[in-house]
C-alpha cells in the first residue's frame, strides 16, 4: 500500500488546503490510529485510522460518478462564470475529479466524472473506439440517403479543409411533422424535450415544419462532432443528449443535475473496455 505524507492524504481527501491542514496538524487536531501527530511530514497509508478534530477521515484512491448532466452547466473543473459538472457532485472526497471528455453546455445526458486517468485515457483513446450513443433530435426530415452518410462518415471540415468522420451508428426513430412531434401522445419525446426544442427552434431561427428523431452511436470524439455530422447532412441539432459510453448506460432513475456512484460492476466493465 502506498504510503503518503499526512497534510496530502487531508488535502486529498479535502479537508482543506494543504496549508490550513498543517496548521490543524501542528494544532494537534489530527491522530494517527489513536495517537496525537504534529509532523506534516510523516507518513501514513489508507490503512491507517486518521481522525481530524475527532471525524473520521478515510482514504479513497479513486472516485467514479455517473452525472445526468444538464443543460447550463460547462464540461469543466473550474470556470469563472459558470457552474461545472464537477461542481454538482457535492458528496465528493478527492480534489482531483474531472469529466471524462466533454458535452457542450447545451448537450444533456451521461458524464462520467471522476479522478481515474488511467481510465480516462483508455475510454477517449482514438484507437479504442469505444462508443458514445446520443439521442438526437435534429430538424428537416433526414432522407435514408443522409442516414448511410452518417452512417459511412461526413466531411464535417471544410471544402478546403477536409475531416472525415469515422463510421457510426444511426438507428432512424421517428421523422414526425410538427403535429406530429408536439402532440402529447407522441411518446419519443417528453414534454421538457419539446418545450427544449421549441425554444431552440424559435431562438435559432430554424422554423422546421418537421423533426428526425434518432440514435446515433459515434465511436470518436471530434470537437462539437454530432452537431456537425448533422450540419453535414443538411440539418440542425436542436436536442442532444448522451446514453451511454461504452458499456456505462444512463441510469433512467437519474435526473437532470442528478449522479450516482458507479457500481463495482459498471466500473470492472469500463475498465475491460
Ligand atoms: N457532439 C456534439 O456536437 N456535442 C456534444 O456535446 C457531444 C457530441
Amino acid at each position: 500500500m502506498t504510503m503518503l505524507r499526512l497534510d496530502k492524504y487531508l488535502t486529498d481527501m479535502g479537508v482543506g488546503t494543504r496549508s490550513e491542514v498543517k496548521v490543524k496538524i501542528r494544532k494537534g487536531q489530527v491522530t494517527v490510529n489513536q495517537c496525537v501527530v504534529k509532523k506534516p511530514d510523516s507518513k501514513v497509508s489508507g490503512l491507517d485510522v486518521i481522525t481530524v478534530e475527532g471525524q473520521t477521515v478515510g482514504y479513497v484512491d479513486f472516485e467514479y460518478y455517473m452525472l445526468n448532466k444538464p443543460q447550463g452547466v460547462v464540461s469543466a473543473t473550474v470556470d469563472d462564470s459558470n457552474q461545472t459538472v464537477v461542481d454538482l457532485v457535492r458528496e465528493k472526497k478527492r480534489k482531483d475529479l474531472f469529466p471524462v471528455g466533454r458535452l457542450d453546455k447545451d448537450t444533456e445526458g451521461l458524464l462520467l466524472i471522476t479522478n481515474d486517468g488511467t481510465l480516462s485515457h483508455r475510454l477517449l483513446s482514438p484507437k479504442r473506439h469505444v462508443g458514445k450513443c446520443y439521442f438526437v433530435v435534429a430538424a428537416g426530415v433526414l432522407s435514408e440517403r443522409a442516414v448511410t452518410q452518417l452512417e459511412e462518415g461526413v466531411n464535417i471540415g471544410t471544402r478546403e479543409q477536409e475531416e472525415w468522420t469515422n463510421t457510426a451508428k444511426c438507428q432512424m426513430l421517428a421523422r414526425l411533422s410538427r403535429e406530429e412531434f408536439y402532440h402529447e401522445d407522441n411518446v419519443l419525446c417528453d414534454a421538457r424535450v419539446r418545450e427544449i426544442v421549441r425554444a431552440c427552434a424559435m431562438g435559432q431561427e430554424c422554423d422546421t415544419e418537421s423533426f428526425s428523431v434518432l440514435k446515433l452511436t459515434i465511436i470518436e470524439g471530434k470537437y462539437h462532432q454530432v452537431k456537425r455530422m448533422l450540419q453535414a447532412v443538411g440539418s440542425q441539432v436542436l436536442y442532444l443528449k448522451r446514453l451511454s459510453m461504452g458499456t456505462l448506460v444512463l441510469d433512467d432513475a437519474l435526473q437532470e443535475g442528478e449522479y450516482r456512484h458507479l457500481t463495482n460492476e459498471e466500473i470492472a466493465s469500463l475498465t475491460k473496455e
